[in-house]
């Protein structure tokens, strides 16, 4: 069987998928952290593979930059893989002066600049948000495994390049943690189609400090965030 963008067998895909903006890092997280695992997608090099942690079968996906391109991979992972659980493990820019490069954020819910729920919902305000089990299973993990996260609000949006000092002060006004260009989506996605899915991302860009981590730290460079979506899939949902 094959989507448009997705060209898997049937049961290919584990009911729980961790996502990533980069193909690289689903490579890597696959390469280095899954046994037996197999690639299952090749379609535009949007890998994705399927292998076992600790005896639980997981698959790792890519799904692009922005929420088009996010949306459509988690809509087509849900509706015709049986998809129920998505952790997108990504990076993400910050604002505020307490956060610094290589924190580990944990996306409670996220505001958007961009139309994209809008379109779904009626031109009103959707409140995208985690799924609660999800979040609560990723924040006792890192307890457990002592490693500091934060959790609370994201902003997610079109824009990877914005300046404007007036929207960086609102974000950091209204205490945004994060700052990607996925999960305001992949949460609309999700709740809309009864699945689960929690956003965990490093910060690889602080915008006003101006620091950003090196490119090869953004391929592989993210180990505590991927530990901590991958131990919490061995937990009940
Ligand atoms: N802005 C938006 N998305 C991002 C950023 C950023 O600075 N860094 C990583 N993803």
């Amino acid at each position: 069987m094959s989507t448009p963008h997705i060209d898997s067998k049937k049961n290919a895909f584990s009911e729980t998928v961790l996502m990533c903006g980069d193909p690289i890092r689903a490579r890597y997280i696959a390469e280095n952290y899954l046994y037996d695992a197999k690639k299952i997608n090749n379609i535009r090099l949007m890998l994705a593979y399927t292998g076992y942690f600790k005896n639980k079968k997981v698959s790792i996906m890519s799904h692009g930059i922005g929420m088009p391109s996010a949306v459509l991979y988690v809509r087509e992972l849900i509706l015709e893989y049986n998809v129920k659980n998505i952790i997108r493990v990504g990076t993400c820019g910050a604002v505020s002066n307490n956060i610094k490069l290589r924190d580990i954020l944990i996306s409670m819910g996220a505001c958007t600049d961009s139309n994209i729920n809008r379109i779904s919902f009626n031109n009103y305000d959707f409140a995208a948000i985690a799924n609660f089990e999800i979040l609560n299973n990723a924040v006792s993990i890192a307890k457990k495994m002592n490693i500091q996260c934060s959790v609370g609000n994201f902003f997610t949006t079109d824009l990877f390049y914005n300046d404007d000092r007036e929207v960086l002060n609102i974000l950091k006004k209204y205490n945004i943690l994060g700052i990607d260009m996925e999960t305001a989506g992949i949460y609309a996605v999700a709740l809309e189609l009864n699945a689960k899915a929690l956003s965990i991302c490093t910060v690889s860009d602080h915008i006003i400090k101006k620091e950003a981590v090196e490119v090869k730290d953004r391929e592989s460079g993210f180990d505590n965030m991927i530990k901590i979506a991958l131990e919490s899939t061995l937990l009940e949902y």
